[in-house]
């Protein structure tokens, strides 16, 4: 049995489409706050819900029992309960599930990080590097992945990328180059992961075929769609000042996530690619669809 933590999120919804295309089990943790129709999706694929919380130790090991591995993507930085936090969910809730997983015997432990390039502290850096180095020394088989900006998110509205209406916000001089990645390569990766015996005990870089700059990604948008992008930007001071000011953890993450963009994040896949034969998505085709 796989459980996958975060399978009401749009990566960990993906992962367990992906597990059950394959035949595999799957077992799905979702809160009783979880959207209903995010539930009901994953119970049309015949997916096996379980009640829990990552704050709630003992809802974590009643879904570890009888579990071979866990593939954890779940995150407050877009989805949460007034009672979650980075430092209760991302932090504490992640050690609490490992606790569960290794005192469950599970063998196999995936946890979704982010890009060893992002490197601008803030709490949410603080949980991801600490939660790493947990799973390294539970004792269990574990894949870190650490991906790069998703398209879907970075690449979207939700950040100021209003590709529909040709209008879009960058961060920084949107010279840096990124490799942006399809979620749903990530999706490939840690379903991957639980047979591939290059993806034991590592951590995986992960970023899509070609390093972009913001720029260069709206050239290509503005080719696929015939439009002209209007682009404002938010100089890399401005957010440096956002994240200087922000009391609040999650604003002091999102400010450092933006500044990071504005740094860059270039991921070689030569290597992996030797080892994962799988097929990326180019910001391209992303574009077109
Ligand atoms: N966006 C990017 O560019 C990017 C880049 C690199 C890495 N990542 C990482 O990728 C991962 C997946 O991202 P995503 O976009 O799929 O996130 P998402 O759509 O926001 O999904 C987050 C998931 O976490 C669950 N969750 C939140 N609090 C929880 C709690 N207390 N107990 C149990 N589950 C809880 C949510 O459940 P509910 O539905 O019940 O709220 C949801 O299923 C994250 O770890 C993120 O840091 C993202």
């Amino acid at each position: 049995m796989n459980l996958v933590v975060g399978a009401t999120g749009f990566l960990g919804s993906d992962i367990c489409r992906l597990l059950i295309q394959q035949g595999q089990p799957v077992r799905a943790l979702v809160r009783t706050t979880s959207d209903p129709a995010k539930k009901e999706a994953l119970q049309s694929l015949g997916i096996e819900l379980i009640v829990g919380d990552l704050k709630d130790p003992a809802s974590l090991a009643a879904a570890c029992q009888g579990v071979g591995a866990v593939i954890s993507t779940a995150s407050v930085t877009i989805s949460r309960q007034p009672d979650d936090s980075i430092q209760a969910v991302d932090l504490d809730g992640q050690l609490n599930l490992i606790e569960a997983a290794k005192n469950a015997h599970v063998a196999r432990f995936i946890y979704v990080s982010y890009s060893g390039n992002i490197d601008v502290d803030c709490p949410l850096k603080t949980a991801k590097r600490t939660v790493e180095q947990a799973v390294k020394e539970s004792g269990m088989t574990y894949t870190i992945l650490r991906p790069s900006s998703f398209m879907e998110v970075w690449l979207s509205p939700i950040v100021g990328f209003d590709a529909a209406n040709a209008n879009v916000t960058v961060y920084g001089a949107g010279q840096n180059k990124i490799s942006w990645i399809s979620l749903h390569d990530v999706a490939q990766f840690a379903v991957a992961s639980l047979t591939n015996s290059a993806a034991q005990n590592v951590v995986l870089e992960l970023g899509g075929p070609e390093a972009l700059s913001p720029l260069e990604v709206i050239k290509i948008f503005e080719a696929a769609s015939g439009k002209t992008f209007t682009v404002q930007y938010v100089p890399a001071e401005a957010l440096q000042s956002q994240l200087d000011a922000a009391t609040d953890p999650i604003q002091q993450s999102f400010a450092a996530l933006m500044l990071a963009v504005t740094q860059g994040d270039e991921i070689d896949m030569t290597a992996t690619l030797q080892s994962f034969p799988l097929r990326l998505t180019s910001v391209e085709e992303f574009a077109r669809r």
